[in-house]
Formats: C-alpha cells, structure tokens, sequence
C-alpha cells in the first residue's frame, strides 16, 4: 500500500514555494491594468481620469522600470467645480490564492492624501477585500485590513508583529473599520517610507490563512527572493513572521469570504477617511479648501512602482 499523508490527498497543505505569473514593471502597467475614469465611491475631492488622459498629462508615466502615477499638482480648482485630476488602476485579471509583491520607491504623501494598494472581488463585500497598504494624510503606520460579508472574525491571539485595530471583518460592524493591522516596523509609511527609497510590500492568501509582510527598502534580512528582480520563484517560508495573520478558523471560513479578486492601485484625496481626520491628523483648515487651492502640496502626492509582481 502507497502512503501518503492524508493532509496531502486532502490537498490542505501546499509548498510554500510559489511561480513567478505576472510580472507588471513599467508600461506592462499599461496593458495589464485599466484606468478607471468612475466616480470615487469615497467621496474624494478626485476626478479619476482615463489612461489617454492620464498618459497625456503625465499623471501616469511609464518608462523603464519606473511606473508612476500621481494628482495633479498643477492646476488651482474652483469650489463648484470637480474634483483634482487623479489615477485609479485595476489589474484585467483577477487572482484567488496567489502571493502579491509590491516593490514601490514612492507612495502618495502629504495632508489629504489617501492612497491604497489593494485587492478587492465583485460584488463587494460578498468576494471580500484585502488592504496591503494604506493610510490617510501621510500619517504613519500602514494598515493591514480585510473587509468581508458578515461572519468572519479574527482571534485576538496571532503570530504577528502588528498591532490589532479590530477583529471583526464584517463590512456590516463599526462602521465598515474591518479587522485591521498596523505594522511595528520603522519607515513603512509617508515620508518616512520615501525618504528611505520605499521598500517591499507582500501578501500571501491560501484557503487556509492570509499574511502581510513589510521590508524597509534598506533594512537588512529582506528576502533574496525579493531583491533578486530575476527571481523566478518565492518561498515565504523564508519571509519569518508576518505583520499580519488572518487565519481560516471556526470564526472564519476565508474560502467563503474571500473569491476572486482584482489588485487596484488608487490615490484618492479627503473623503470618508481622509477628510475626516484631516484636522486631527495636523493639517490646515478644511481639507477640500486645501485641495482646491493648494496645487503645489501634491508634489510628493504619487506612486512610483519598480514592480507588482504576482506568484501562484
Ligand atoms: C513625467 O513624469 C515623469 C515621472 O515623474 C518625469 O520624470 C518626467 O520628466 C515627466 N515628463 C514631463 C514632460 O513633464
Ligand atoms: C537572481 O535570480 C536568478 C534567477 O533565479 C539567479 O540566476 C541569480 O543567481 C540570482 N542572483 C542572486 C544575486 O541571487
Ligand atoms: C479606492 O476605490 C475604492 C472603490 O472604487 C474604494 O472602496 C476605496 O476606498 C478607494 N480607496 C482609495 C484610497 O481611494
């Protein structure tokens, strides 16, 4: 008789051993995402624009292994008119488990902003969503969160180094907070993060766990795997202990929360988030005032991508 572990014929194990599937570097971008000209479901003060748009005034800019994509900083808006120009991407495939790398020398900084790097299904909340970096108004740390239908919450007790906001991933709960974590690691966010020359941000999602890793562009210890833009291959089993755990447990079924999801890359400017805390956060009288009339404080208000890179 042939023996072979049940866990295996039950395929509940998998090497952590991962292949290199897409590789998005400089105008890849173009091809493999889509600008989407909507309205900002989250009432930024942003016009979204089209890749032609974009393209033709230089809020997205691709060449060699620099894909960048940033706010107008130019142009001084009138109250009653829309929004300042921005950039909202989404890949055209959609990804289930899969590890995702972002390696970004520049994210959006500054009072107003609110960019995000993400993964979200159809249908939302029902396919989920998984936030791998966000944050408002330059402020440090990134957050770590999962947004998902009712019926999902995490356990307070985990193997990682973030610090817990909530454990309910329930869209539904506190005001659609999601179980989120915030990373413990100097320079992953803002100013801070760019000064630095940005760093690596991964996410790994099996049926059974979800993880978020962070490395400071010139920490030490980052994964060869990682700084080898050659690689063909990840073993996060190299990676060490995440910032974020998000287990499947009796509390949670990822499998059901979580199907399939595209990656969007957005900068959107006051909001729901954003503009909230705006004052609280040290910045200057309202936040849609100072986006109409502060043309010059979105400079640094832009991504700079040296890869996404995903991994099945
Ligand atoms: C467009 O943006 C890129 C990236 O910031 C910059 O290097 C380039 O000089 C800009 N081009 C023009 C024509 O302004
Ligand atoms: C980078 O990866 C390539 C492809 O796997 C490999 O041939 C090369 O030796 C690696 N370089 C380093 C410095 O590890
Ligand atoms: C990006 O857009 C999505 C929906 O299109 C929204 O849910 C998300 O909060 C936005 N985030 C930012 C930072 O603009």
């Amino acid at each position: 008789m042939l023996f072979v572990p049940l866990f295996a014929l039950l395929g509940l194990v998998r090497a952590a051993t991962y292949k290199l599937q897409d590789n998005y570097v400089g105008s890849n971008f173009l091809t493999g995402f889509t600008h989407q000209a909507i309205a900002d479901p989250t009432h930024g003060r942003v016009t979204y624009v089209n890749q032609q748009t974009a393209l033709a005034k230089n809020l997205t800019y691709a060449n060699g292994n620099h894909f960048v994509m940033r706010a107008d900083d130019t142009t001084t808006l009138t109250a009653s008119g829309p929004g300042r120009n921005s950039v909202r991407i989404q890949s055209v495939k959609t990804y289930t488990t899969h590890v995702v790398v972002f390696d970004v020398r520049h994210m959006p900084q500054g009072c107003a902003t609110w960019p995000a790097a993400w993964e979200v299904g159809a249908n939302w909340p029902t396919n989920g969503e998984i936030d791998i970096i966000e944050g408002v108004n330059g402020i440090s740390p990134n957050a770590g969160t999962l947004h998902t239908s009712p019926g999902c919450t995490m356990p307070s007790s985990r193997t990682q180094t973030g610090t817990i906001g909530s454990n309910d991933c329930n869209t539904a709960d506190n005001g659609n907070e999601g179980c989120g974590v915030t990373v413990n690691k100097a320079n992953n966010y803002g100013a801070a993060f760019n000064n630095n020359g940005g760093g690596f941000y991964a996410m790994e999602r099996t049926s059974q766990f979800i993880k978020l890793w962070f490395w400071a562009r010139n920490e030490g210890g980052i994964p060869s795997d990682l700084s080898n833009d050659s690689a063909s291959s990840v073993d996060t089993d190299n990676w060490g202990t995440p910032w974020a755990y998000f287990p499947t447990s009796s509390s949670c079924n990822l499998a059901s929360h979580m199907g399939p999801q595209n990656i969007v890359i957005n900068l959107t400017l006051c909001g729901d988030w954003a503009g909230a805390v705006f004052g609280q956060d040290g910045c200057p009288g309202d936040c849609v005032s100072y986006v109409n009339n502060n043309p010059t404080s979105f400079q640094q208000a832009y991504w700079d991508f040296a890869a996404v890179r995903t991994y099945v």
